[in-house]
């Protein structure tokens, strides 16, 4: 074990403290050729009554982004402290890079990079001062240091805000420092606790795409609360309510559990709405045949499957045989905010595919 180079400031506690111990050592682990970087197994967490997290298993092999969803209090900043060894499980397991994070906390910790919720930071340090700790925490020097504080600072933009206490630094400047520290030592595992939260579209965009960048050779879990980020940026998603797992899947599998996957929308002008209506729901594969709106010479018609089957075939030969006048055809992959609310409102039981 290494002594670290870091000097701890005066206040410091808790999660800075844990920080002191990660100097920053060679990937030498004997047998690395492992496919999955987090392997969460069974996990469990009570808060006396509360069970706040139960029995979860899943996991992220290198090159993926999984995205962590479920609602407020389901329990995901819970296991998230617990994969990152802040938090000790009530029962389960969490191995990082093969290390278990319970027995072996310091070589685990050394391959992970953290954004906690809400980024806590240390108010009174510089954001250059800030960084600069975090490199001497994670026990990077010389050259490396100065190299990788320069390409971090370049990535997340904090070009103009080096001099500035971090406590004066705006909410959104505030979490780009939090993302900074997370990869500041290049690590192999990234936990990040709504990374996007509070950032303005062009900052999401930003982070969005320095995931998506650093995805090729890490493994990666981002919760959020925004399901077009889903999409965005991960490959595939968990999500939890009231502790227990109930999806696991990709974005596509996901939006597929939509009432209106595969639906087709359909603008018609000088048509009666009843006349396309009766020669849809004729039609084999055809559920509901909805109005959605008039616009001076148009109607917009929205046709949902009865069995989530593909059925713009069918639509567009109904408007060939009926000869409709069509302005607008698409194709809808589902309403990721319709699933979520369905599955996570459900209950837990029976609801979601098994953990992978
Ligand atoms: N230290 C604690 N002591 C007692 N209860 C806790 C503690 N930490 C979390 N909880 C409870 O555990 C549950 C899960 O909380 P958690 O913060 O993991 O939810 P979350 O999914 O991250 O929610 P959000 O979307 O609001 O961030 C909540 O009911 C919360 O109040
Ligand atoms: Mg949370």
């Amino acid at each position: 074990m290494h002594n670290g180079r870091a000097v701890c400031p005066p206040g410091m506690s808790g999660p800075a403290l844990q920080l002191l111990s990660l100097q920053h050592h060679s990937r030498d682990v004997p047998g690395m050729a492992m496919e999955y970087l987090i392997e969460v197994d069974d996990l469990s967490k009570s808060f006396a009554q509360l069970h706040a997290v139960r029995n979860v298993s899943f996991k992220v092999a290198r090159g993926e982004v999984l995205g962590f969803l479920g609602p407020n209090g389901a329990g995901k900043s819970t296991t998230m402290k617990m994969i990152t060894g802040f938090l000790e499980p009530s029962a389960g397991h969490v191995r990082v890079c093969g290390h278990d994070v319970a027995s072996a906390p310091l070589a685990a910790k050394r391959r992970i990079g953290y954004l906690p919720e809400g980024a806590p930071l240390y108010g009174e340090m510089t954001t250059r001062g800030f960084l600069e700790f975090v490199a001497d925490v994670r026990g990077l020097h010389g050259d490396a240091r100065a190299a990788r504080i320069a390409q971090v600072i370049a990535k997340v933009h904090l070009e103009g805000v080096l001099e500035q206490r971090v406590e004066t630094l705006s909410k959104g400047f505030k979490r780009r420092v939090g993302v900074a520290q997370a990869i500041l030592h290049d690590p192999d595992v990234l936990i990040m606790d709504e990374p996007t939260d509070g950032l303005d579209p062009n900052q999401k965009h930003e982070v969005r795409s320095l995931i998506a960048e650093m995805a090729k050779d890490k493994a990666i879990v981002i919760s959020t609360h925004i399901l077009e980020e889903v999409d965005a940026v991960c490959n595939r998603v968990i999500i939890i309510a009231a502790g227990a797992l109930v999806f696991a899947g990709t974005p596509a599998e996901l939006a597929a559990r939509s009432r209106y996957h595969n639906a087709v929308r359909l603008a018609v002008r000088d048509c009666g709405f009843e006349d396309v209506r009766a020669a849809l729901s004729a039609r084999a594969g055809v559920g509901a045949v909805e109005a959605l709106d008039a616009d001076g010479d148009f109607i917009r018609v929205l046709v949902t499957p009865s069995d989530g089957a593909r059925i713009i075939d069918v639509v567009s030969d109904a408007a060939r045989t009926g000869r409709w006048d069509v302005a607008e055809m698409t194709v809808e992959s589902g309403h990721l905010d319709e699933v979520f609310r369905t599955i996570t409102t459900a209950g837990a039981a029976g609801v979601g595919s098994a953990a992978p």
